[in-house]
């Protein structure tokens, strides 16, 4: 299995921002060839030029979020279909920034993920636990929980991928140690393996929450850290670049 990197540059880029996917091109081209698979998620307004910037360099195209209904009255959503047409391979669903800001549920989570298959889209299934929960010492139960009812049954047949994303972790500079990310990274692997086999052996497992130049070698380093979603330190093409290069 490939590691993947997905770049989450949340409500951040305007059209100058493309100097930065340029730069990302440049060094992806000139540079040793990346191990891991490289996904850029930018806002859906540069999601096209993404597309079609990123394409030469093998940069792929993801957005941040879909809805789950094929079209209709959805003022300011934005379809899996419509993600597709505008050239993404991957789209994240469940962040914890929408679970929080628009009180997505894991039951809204897994419907869109089934959105998202549908439209030949790859999703980005989003779960991780709150400071309180982890202090409670439910961190593991209440990712468990999030894992059942987000994913859906058509992650049988269909590349879903999966972020675990401790919520205080999430641009706040602090991370688990290694040895909380392996035991949560291991769990999470024998829950995908306990529901679909083997193929849940397959199921990508990225970490995410303040991964940097600084920590990415030893956190992607972890057994069942298959790559990474990085938010802040994907905005510069330097930083990014370093944390690809750290697979
Ligand atoms: P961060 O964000 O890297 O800025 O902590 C990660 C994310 O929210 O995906």
């Amino acid at each position: 299995m490939s590691p993947l990197i997905a770049g989450n540059w949340k409500m951040n880029g305007l059209t100058h921002s493309l100097d930065e996917l340029s730069e990302l091109a440049r060094l992806l081209t000139t540079g040793e060839a990346p191990r891991a698979l490289v996904v850029v998620c930018p806002p859906a307004t540069l999601l096209a030029a993404v597309a079609a910037q990123g394409a030469s360099s093998g940069i792929i195209a993801g957005g941040q979020d879909c809805h789950a209904n094929a079209s209709g009255a959805h003022t300011g959503d934005i379809s899996a279909g419509m993600l597709a047409d505008a050239g993404a391979q991957y789209v994240i669903v469940g962040h914890s920034e929408r679970r929080n800001d628009h009180a997505e549920t894991s039951d809204t989570v897994r419907a869109k993920a089934e959105a998202a298959i549908g439209s030949g889209l790859k999703p980005i299934i989003c779960v991780g636990e709150t400071e309180s929960q982890r202090d409670a010492g439910e961190a593991e139960s209440v990712v468990a929980g999030q894992l059942a009812a987000s994913i859906p049954d058509a992650a049988e047949q269909h590349e879903v991928i999966v972020a675990y994303e401790p919520v205080w972790a999430i641009g706040t500079g602090r991370t688990p140690t290694l040895d909380e990310i392996s035991q949560m990274h291991n769990a999470i692997r024998a829950r995908l393996a306990d529901r679909f086999g083997e193929r849940g052996e397959t199921i990508r497992i990225l970490y995410g929450g303040s991964l940097k130049p600084q920590n990415a070698r030893e956190i992607l380093g972890v057994d069942n850290v298959n790559g990474g979603l990085v938010g802040g330190a994907s905005l510069l093409a330097k930083d990014f670049y370093t944390i690809i290069s750290a697979v």
